[in-house]
């Protein structure tokens, strides 16, 4: 078992390249599998979420290996159709084989996805819309069958704008013949650079960032294509993050502050300032930020819920009260009770929290228990006066690749240690 030790109160400074978008290459790989070619992914971290993946789709028979930091996908031929247990068990993304899977074997059998450390997350959006292409789909015993033998192109309206479901919809139209209308698709960017990836391949998908997404299915994707996913916006939003709540000037590369703009409208007027390129944001952030005010997440291009906890964190620190709603998942305040530990006063009732910003957050133990609450833990413990460690390091390491080392970087005080 691992932890970070940080010691608090540093200024970050110093200019970082932003790594891949985890929710776009997971995705990704899932759409790798559905083409007879070889796929070349440049630029690729080894989220540990990434690690798994490679292993489900290598059950899958697809052959994946490494070169550099280019991550290559061999589907030419695909052996499987089920996705066991024991690994679809360990990531929340294994969901997003279903579509792909069926689309290319015609049948799937994929076991119900791990993770609910925030939440419910149900996944009948996925079903219904594959339903509606006419995929047959039984769910027993912790397993999901589906087949393709009646499955034609046709017009589904999400109920909520899903961003997995849109993905896994759009994935498994891409070889069902027809065309398929998605109505009230998600528009997140990763769905666009998903869409981008599929096309270059051979798909036939428009609208991808747009709530309409129209595909019109083609027979088989085979060609080899080079590909380079988007920079990760969470973890640029992170990093501003960090930066508000520490003071200092940072400048972020491969990250584009567009993908931003809700959280970068909240801390300009914060009074952070902002100089910024096509695909860099530099941000100076000088004493003591005045807090958002109120502040709730949303669907693409609102606040994202992934960005909600690191918030929370910067609000604890900030100048007067705030009141965060999280729209999107139903238990995702379990961050709360651990900067509580740090001196943060923090009330909450059901999807709100109410802060009131404190001059100083003091070190702590504390202990991560879901990714994005595990980086807010981090934000405080490099605001905080002291020295502040932080357990669960393993829900971290799921989508930010050595932190600590990014961390140090912009010249903050921070170390992974065994425990
Ligand atoms: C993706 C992101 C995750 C982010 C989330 C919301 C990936 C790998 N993960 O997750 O980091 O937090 O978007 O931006 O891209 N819902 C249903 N039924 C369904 C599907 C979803 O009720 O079939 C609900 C969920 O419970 C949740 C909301 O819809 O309340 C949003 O979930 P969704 O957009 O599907 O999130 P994910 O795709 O799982």
């Amino acid at each position: 078992m691992e932890r970070f030790f940080i010691q608090g109160g540093k200024a970050l400074r110093g200019e970082l390249k932003i790594d891949t978008a985890k929710n776009s290459i997971l995705p990704l790989m899932a759409a790798s599998i559905m083409v007879e070619g070889v796929t070349t992914f440049q630029n690729v971290t080894r989220y540990s979420d990434v690690l798994v993946m490679s292993k489900i789709i290598e059950s899958l028979g697809a052959v994946v290996s490494w070169d550099g930091d280019s991550l290559i996908i061999d589907s030419r031929e695909l052996s499987g159709s089920s996705v066991l247990n024991e690994l679809a068990g360990k990531l929340r993304a294994s969901v997003f084989l279903l579509g792909p899977v069926l689309a290319r074997q015609k049948t799937a059998k994929i076991a119900y996805p791990g993770g609910c450390e925030i939440g419910l997350r149900p996944i009948d959006i996925h079903l219904d819309g594959l339903k509606a292409l006419g995929a047959k789909v039984i769910d027993k015993n912790g397993y999901i069958y589906a087949s393709a033998d009646k499955m034609r192109g046709g017009d589904y309206a999400l109920r909520f704008a899903s961003v997995g479901a849109t993905e896994n919809i759009m994935m498994a139209a891409v070889l069902t013949k027809g065309q398929t209308r998605i109505y009230n698709a998600a528009k997140e960017p990763e769905i666009v650079d998903l869409a981008c990836y599929l096309n270059k391949c051979g798909a036939k998908i428009s609208g991808a960032g747009s709530s309409v997404i129209t595909i019109e299915g083609v027979k088989k994707l085979s060609r080899s294509v080079k590909f380079r996913p988007l920079g990760d916006r969470i973890i640029a939003g992170t990093m501003l993050l960090a930066c508000a709540a520490c003071g200092g000037e940072i400048t972020l590369k491969n990250a584009k502050a567009e993908h931003n703009e809700a959280l970068i409208a909240k801390l300009s007027q914060s009074a952070c300032q902002f100089d910024i390129k096509s695909d860099k944001i530099k941000m100076r952030s000088y004493g003591r930020l005045k807090s958002f005010g109120s502040v709730e997440t949303a669907t693409y291009p609102g606040i994202p819920t992934d960005l909600q906890p690191q918030i929370v964190a910067l609000q604890c620190v900030s100048d007067g009260c705030c009141m965060i709603v999280e729209n999107l998942f139903e238990s995702r305040f379990k961050h709360a009770a651990e900067l509580m530990k740090m001196g943060a006063d923090i009330t909450l009732k059901n999807n709100v929290c109410l802060t009131r910003g404190r001059d100083k957050l003091y070190g702590a133990e504390v202990k991560a228990s879901d990714l994005r609450g595990g980086a807010a833990l981090v934000i405080a413990g490099l605001a905080a006066e002291g020295y502040t460690t932080v357990e669960g390091v393993e829900f971290i390491d799921r989508g930010y690749y050595e932190l600590e080392k990014q961390i140090c970087l912009l010249g903050g005080d921070m170390k992974r240690e065994k425990i």
